[in-house]
């Protein structure tokens, strides 16, 4: 039998990279001041900084582009994209917005008052911030597993669900508005949830009447995941095992950027009809009328489609075994990264790899500059720069943007972490120059720590 598993595609149209020196990357990179953020993309050969609004779409989502009906109300465009999201999730409202922290928003600034309390499994940034903004406090409850880098266990996304009834009983039905579960576990390391762990969480939101509500950016990788560890699904087909997901559930936030497969987009989704009238007069005041939320006809289009290419199987197994192939090749020479490899990304363990660099000197900042210095290659840190002391892990992401990059790509970012791992004692810390007072990991400024001397 055959064994490679190949890209489910041939490629029609090609985007030239662009090659640069690494005396050129030296300069580039003090100019940016050892921010990745703050580099221009043309500077940079593989851009793995994210996966959210950077597949390549199909022919079929081009061809369905030109289909796109911008009309200002009641366009055949939101009625194909209700059709497919829906087929899919099955709740009853389906609210287009123009990515998914619009969704978010709505949600909270609808569903959530001051002193509020929204369990997740782990919150992803924008979900925090979301929460926080309209005073709700956002709290994470991965079980312990997650927490743990080094540690393989099948179902790592999983929520604490006696640490849920816990928070419920502690502080009051009252105050819980909704439960999140975040599929995949994007800030955990791109971690699935299982659909055992699923029915436990919406058993106890049953128990108090609180609703569950599903971030489902990842929701096919996350069913592909239940397909291949959890007993009971190999024989079912990922979009069966994604309509069972959001059964259990009372509503979702979406962003399109990701297992939609388009550029731009989300959306927002419930069964509750009080809920939905609150989310789509908001949603006319701040992103526009209900049958197009801030996007394009032509968008509604592109994700209808990608929608259900997320959740073909010749892709997902392509997808998740090509991301694994780069976690895999990397930590059979010693690299540490979080186990084991996550749906749409590989996570460096930063503080592992560069254990002489102490935390306060941002580790996986200065193993992303590495990186770029290297081969060209971007990623973005998760740890002590973008949540300050609190963070209980330096990581470096490596996003994989759906179909874009080749098995030889991925041969490419290997090699040039490895030749980064061999020098790695050589690899000294940074310091903060500028900090802006929230989110700073956008644009801070950073500089060498010898440099000072
Ligand atoms: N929820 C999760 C789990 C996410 O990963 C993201 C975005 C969002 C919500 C917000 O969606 O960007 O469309 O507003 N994650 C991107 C990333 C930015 O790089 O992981 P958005």
């Amino acid at each position: 039998m055959i064994k490679t598993i190949i890209e489910p595609f041939r490629i029609k149209s090609v985007e030239p990279i662009r090659w640069t020196t690494r005396e050129q990357r030296e300069r580039l990179l003090g100019a940016a001041h050892y921010n990745l953020f703050l580099l221009s993309a043309d500077d940079v050969l593989i851009d793995l900084l994210t996966d959210s609004g950077t597949g390549a779409m199909s022919t079929y989502q081009w061809a369905a582009i030109m289909e796109g009906d911008e009309s200002y109300a009641g366009s055949r465009s939101f009625t194909r994209f209700f059709k497919s999201v829906q087929g899919i999730v099955g709740y009853k409202h389906v609210i287009p917005t123009h990515q998914g922290r619009a969704a978010e928003r709505i949600l909270f600034g609808v569903a959530c008052r001051k002193g509020d309390v929204v369990p997740n499994n782990t919150h992803f940034d924008t979900t925090r911030a979301n929460a926080e903004f309209v005073g709700a406090e956002a709290v994470d409850l991965p079980i312990p597993e997650g927490k743990q880098p080094a540690l393989v266990h099948p179902f790592k996304g999983n929520m604490d669900v006696a640490a849920l009834e816990a928070l419920i009983q502690r502080v009051g039905r009252e105050r819980v508005p909704l439960v999140m579960l975040t599929v995949t576990n994007n800030s955990g390391g791109g971690q699935p949830v299982s659909m055992e762990n699923v029915k436990q969480v919406s058993a106890v939101c049953r128990r108090y009447n609180i609703p569950l509500y599903f971030d489902a950016c990842r929701f096919a990788e996350n069913s592909y995941f239940i397909k291949l560890r959890e007993p009971g699904y190999a024989e079912k087909t990922p979009k069966q095992i994604a309509q069972e997901m959001f059964s259990y559930g009372d509503g979702c936030t979406m962003s399109a950027k990701k297992d939609g497969m388009a550029n731009i987009g989300g959306f927002l989704c419930t069964n509750d009809d009080l809920l939905a009238q609150q989310e789509k007069d908001l949603l006319i005041l701040t992103e526009g009328y209900p049958t197009y939320g801030g996007l394009a006809g032509r968008d509604l289009e592109a994700i209808a489609v990608g929608l259900q290419e997320a959740l073909r199987e010749d892709y997902l197994r392509y997808r998740i075994t090509s991301t694994a192939y780069l976690g895999d090749h990397i930590a059979e020479h010693g690299v540490p990264i979080v186990q084991p490899p996550g749906g749409h990304a590989i996570y460096i363990d930063a503080r592992a790899f560069l254990p002489h660099v102490p935390p306060a000197q941002f580790p996986g900042v200065a193993l992303a500059a590495e990186l770029y210095l290297e081969g060209g290659i971007r990623s973005v840190e998760i740890g002590t720069l973008m949540f300050g002391a609190a963070a209980r892990m330096d990581l470096v992401r490596l996003a994989i943007p759906r179909r874009v990059y080749t098995q030889s790509h991925i041969d490419y970012v290997v090699e040039v972490i490895l030749e980064v791992w061999r020098r790695r004692e050589c690899i000294g810390g940074l310091k903060l120059e500028y900090e802006a007072p929230f989110l700073r990991h956008f644009t801070a400024r950073l500089a060498p720590v010898e440099a000072a001397r």
